[in-house]
């Protein structure tokens, strides 16, 4: 059976292994669901199919050989890091029979100040590249994401933002060489892989092209102090001119200094009433008096204060970024949770001109009938803006005032379907305020009602242009040109994977 004949094909060609290591996970191994689960991030996902196989390699020769043997008998593989992917492509599949390769083993950090750059696996976390980091230095960092347990491997691939990002970039923008094992089983660097390929793993999203092993990133410098303030605004408080204001500045703030705003619906009074509350978050790569005065000087309206004001080390910021206390020790940025118990639906948009009152006024209305939607809104410009679009395939740079993720959560399957209604409802009404031709979206934040591609048989360039062009603008192209040379068989497929050129 294709069963046997992958588990004696991918033994075959393990060029090193520890017998006391458990590679292989099939249904019937007591651990398949534990392993399973470990990182699914979203309730919506956790009765889809499951995977025939799940591979845990500890080498990169066992991701050679899950490969190598994935392919010879036909089987799907969805390749996962952190599990955080929004629409479960890391460990769903419709496609059976799949297989995962779940990097979770692969996990090893090496931090080198002298030269300001480290490796890093693509299964370790964001909290654990933070730690890492702070424990061999107090003034460099690294400008990913916000959440300590995503995962380096869908972060780096995808672009990853974080709140130094205005002044150095995403994190695929940082990014000086990897590793990656490819459709034959080849594990390739930079020079091996060529110019286009390592283009196209920085923004154009991992899965199409490879399973990435790890990556070398260059370490930036942090000062030794860094302020932060939370201010917040309910409508009644004056949080629509606030926020008016806010979409005029933002994006042209000093580069050192990161304020963005994250909705939420609150109590207005006791009888029930729902209000919006904005909250006005900053991080100021620097100390609370430089901070003041250039809040006085560019937005004086929101009247920070010293008393909102706290000074703590770059690493701190990151503890409080991820909702901890500063207190905490930096450990907690370890800790992997198990499954989560939300369901969740998420989208983005990019937005170049502010929007209006009438069009923020129909917005609140629509946030405050649901008690779990959330708003992140991250203001651009800075480095941002100076890189060009088609340096990494990600493009969503110069002209872009800020990003909406829009987030909805729920407690109870039975609602899924009327919170996936009230989403692309909000979405639907913001489409006259948003980027247009095409409307942009973050790859990192999937969204499959975008397009997907066809199940069986090969999509064309004008179907998966629908959502390829979204993501990706004009790079969709030079994706496309790559993921046919390297990979024309499109092995690695998923619902939104590059297509293949017809030959
Ligand atoms: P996961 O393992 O699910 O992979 C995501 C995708 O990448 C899948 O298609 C997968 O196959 C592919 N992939 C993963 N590893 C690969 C590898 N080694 N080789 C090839 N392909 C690979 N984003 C951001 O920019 N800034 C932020 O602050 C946050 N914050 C955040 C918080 C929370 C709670 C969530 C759920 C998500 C975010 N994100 C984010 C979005 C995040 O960047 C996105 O979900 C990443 O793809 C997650 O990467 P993981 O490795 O965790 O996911």
């Amino acid at each position: 059976s294709t069963h046997e004949s992958f588990l004696q094909c991918f033994s075959s060609h393990l060029q090193y292994s520890n017998s006391s290591l458990e590679l292989v996970f099939t249904k019937n191994s007591s651990a398949y669901s534990s392993i399973l689960n470990f990182t699914i991030r979203n309730l919506r996902f956790v009765n889809s199919s499951k995977p025939q196989f799940i591979i845990t390699p500890f080498h990169e020769s066992h991701v050679q050989a899950a490969v190598i043997c994935s392919k010879k008998y036909d089987m799907q593989v969805r390749i996962r890091s952190g599990g955080h992917d929004y629409e479960g492509l890391s460990y769903v599949s419709d496609v059976v029979p799949f297989n995962i390769i779940d990097l979770v083993n692969l996990r090893s950090i090496s931090i080198d100040i002298e030269n300001k750059s480290a490796w890093v696996d693509s299964g370790a976390t964001l909290g654990e590249l933070y730690y890492n980091i702070a424990e061999k230095s107090k003034v460099y960092g690294f400008p990913a994401g916000s959440c300590p347990t995503v995962g380096v491997g869908g972060l780096f691939s995808g672009g990853g933002f974080g709140t130094i990002f205005r002044k150095y970039g995403l994190a695929a923008d940082n990014v000086l060489d990897a590793k990656i094992v490819d459709v034959n089983g080849r594990l390739l660097n930079r020079t091996s892989m060529g110019e286009d390929l390592f283009w196209a793993i920085r923004g154009g999203g991992g899965s199409s092209f490879g399973v990435i092993l790890s990556w070398q990133i260059r370490l930036v410098p942090v000062p030794p102090v860094v302020t932060t303030f939370n201010v917040q605004k309910t409508l009644e408080q004056g949080a629509t001119k606030h926020f008016q204001k806010w979409q005029t500045v933002a994006n042209k703030l000093h580069e050192d200094l990161f304020l963005h705003v994250v909705s939420g619906v609150a109590n207005a009074d006791s009888n029930g009433r729902k209000t919006i509350r904005l909250s006005f978050t900053c991080l100021f790569l620097g100390p609370v008096e430089k901070l003041l005065a250039l809040m006085q000087d560019s937005f004086p309206e929101l009247a920070v204060e010293r008393n909102n004001c706290t000074e703590m080390s770059w690493i701190e910021s990151v503890l409080y970024y991820a909702g901890f206390s500063t207190r905490d020790p930096l450990e907690v940025l370890l800790h992997r949770r198990p499954l989560t118990d939300i369901f969740m639906k998420a989208k983005s948009d990019y937005v170049q001109e502010p929007i209006s009152n009438t069009g923020l006024e129909g917005l609140w209305q629509r946030l405050m009938e649901k008690e779990q939607s959330q708003l992140i809104l991250s203001p651009y410009g800075g480095k941002m803006s100076q890189i060009s679009d088609s340096e990494t395939p990600f493009p969503h740079r110069f002209g872009n005032l800020y990003q909406i993720q829009y987030t909805i959560t729920w407690d109870d399957d039975k609602e899924t379907q009327e919170h996936l209604r009230w989403i692309r409802g909000l979405y639907a009404y913001m489409a006259p305020y948003v980027s247009k031709s095409p409307r942009e979206a973050y790859l990192n934040y999937r969204d499959l009602d975008l397009g997907e591609n066809n199940k069986n048989n090969n999509t064309s360039y004008a179907q998966a242009s629908t959502w390829g062009l979204k993501y990706f603008k004009n790079n969709f192209k030079r994706l496309v040109y790559v993921k046919t040379l390297i990979d024309p068989s499109n092995f690695f497929k998923n619902e939104q994977s590059i297509p293949v050129l017809p030959s």
